[in-house]
């Protein structure tokens, strides 16, 4: 039942009672009412030391960093598997030193949108090397990742359009079809015969298939040689979000549908630089007319400044690094290798992850907070994944490997593993 006024009111509020999930159908007639009470959830998280949220980075997101630690106010050095840095680019020498020199010339930003004056050069070249990674015509780089898919799947789509998507679709994805008006239809995940069951119910022609090439919190990767022959026997367009997967699979690094050998069956592919690249932005690329009509139509790159020229020029280094030498990828493989084994070696439970995403399964809230709470006091920071990014019984942590990371690191990430689920068992 929906929580309302009348659940707090003469009541001390307990953070273990509550999920964010309860407060989404709170019932009041005053838009503001809600944050009143959810505020005192949060006021009662921080008091019992639960809050792992959003704690300012006070150094480089390395593979030891220091964190304000909200829970202790002081500032804490972290043995960090939370950051998104696969391959270390962020903090790379050249990729700093190639950023700097481009602020010195370009300037700090921008400071337009992309098709009035705000559109680099360098970002262009940047759209050329993507579309060529992607073994696409043409590609559109985006302020982020999240823009992307927000801003393609709602200028694609209209009411009356169909999206089918892989349940476990990352939030952009839902969130740019829910924008466009069209509808939604789920399949279980990586299933292709619920998605063909789903496809052969649709009454309109009008439809695309969103699925990640790596899934964002587990890890494992689309099935795409199943599911793409039955989206071409329907007619449904696909599009891949390869967020987590752009230049960690496929030999030239283009993903996962590289990797199966899959690029030219895949209508729209997405990603972002916000990870494997260790910079901000995101990008489609695709046919050239496509990309050409969602350059204009696309609300999230035309109404929004463009990217700067000194991010596209890290990133540019990062392709010229990434090209001539691939030994940082093939350093991520052995770590994520070593770490699938050390962590399944200590019984836990990581899913079907086939890649650097590692969730360790946790349960319920209530168990991902104590043991939360207790990776932290003992120095290790990972990803906190509750809902509503995964279902409320799946919660997790999520450990981001790095080609940096040592093995005195990741041993030591699997020992307080070990030790903080065993005592919650
Ligand atoms: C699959 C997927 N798509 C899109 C995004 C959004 O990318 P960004 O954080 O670069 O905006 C993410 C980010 O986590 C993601 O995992």
């Amino acid at each position: 039942m929906a929580l309302s006024k009348k659940d707090f009111e003469g009541k001390d509020v307990n953070c273990d009672d509550f999920t964010m999930a309860d407060f989404q159908d709170f019932e009041s007639d005053d838009l503001f009412e809600v944050a009143e009470y959810f505020y005192e959830v949060v006021a009662d998280t921080f008091r019992k030391k639960y809050m792992v949220y959003g704690q300012p980075m006070m150094t480089s997101p390395k593979t030891e960093f220091e964190v304000f630690d909200w829970n202790r106010n002081i500032i804490r050095k972290f043995l960090n598997f939370c950051s998104y840095n696969y391959l270390g680019f962020s903090y790379h020498p050249e990729v700093i030193k190639a950023v700097q020199e481009a602020i010195a010339e370009f300037g700090t930003g921008a400071v337009s949108a992309p098709l009035l004056s705000g559109y680099s050069g360098i970002v262009r070249k940047l759209e050329e090397e993507i579309a060529s990674l992607k073994g696409k015509d043409m590609a559109v780089v985006f302020p982020t990742g999240y823009g992307t898919n927000l801003g393609i799947l709602s200028a694609l789509l209209r009411p009356g359009d169909v999206a089918v998507m892989d349940i476990l679709s990352h939030a952009s994805i839902y969130d740019g079809v829910q924008l466009a008006g069209a509808d939604i239809k789920v399949f279980s995940h990586n299933n292709p015969s619920h998605l063909e069951k789903v496809l052969k119910n649709l009454d309109t022609k009008r439809v695309i298939v969103c699925v990640e090439g790596v899934y964002s919190m587990d890890g494992d990767l689309a099935n795409l040689p199943e599911l793409i022959p039955i989206c071409k026997r329907y007619g449904a367009k696909i599009l891949v979000d390869e967020a987590h997967a752009t230049l960690i699979f496929g030999e030239k690094g283009g993903g996962v549908a590289e990797h199966f050998g899959l690029e030219d069956e895949v209508d729209i592919s997405i990603g972002t630089f916000s990870k494997s690249f260790g910079a901000i932005g995101g990008f489609a690329a695709g046919k050239e007319k496509i990309m050409t009509y969602l350059r204009l139509y696309s609300r999230a790159y035309v109404f929004s400044c463009a990217m700067a020229p000194h991010t596209a020029a890290g990133i540019l280094k990062v392709f010229e690094i990434y090209k001539k030498d691939k030994s940082l990828r093939d350093q991520l493989w052995q770590n994520v290798y070593y770490m699938h084994g050390k962590l399944q070696e200590a019984g836990l439970d990581i899913g079907s992850t086939k890649s650097q995403v590692i969730p360790v399964m946790a349960g319920n809230d209530l168990r991902l907070r104590e043991i939360s709470k207790m990776i932290q006091e003992k120095g290790l920071y990972t990803g906190v994944v509750t809902y509503p990014a995964v279902s409320k019984n799946k919660t997790r942590l999520r450990l981001s490997v790095s080609a940096k990371h040592t093995k005195e690191q990741m041993d030591e990430c699997v020992r307080i593993l070990s030790e903080v689920y065993q005592s919650l068992r």
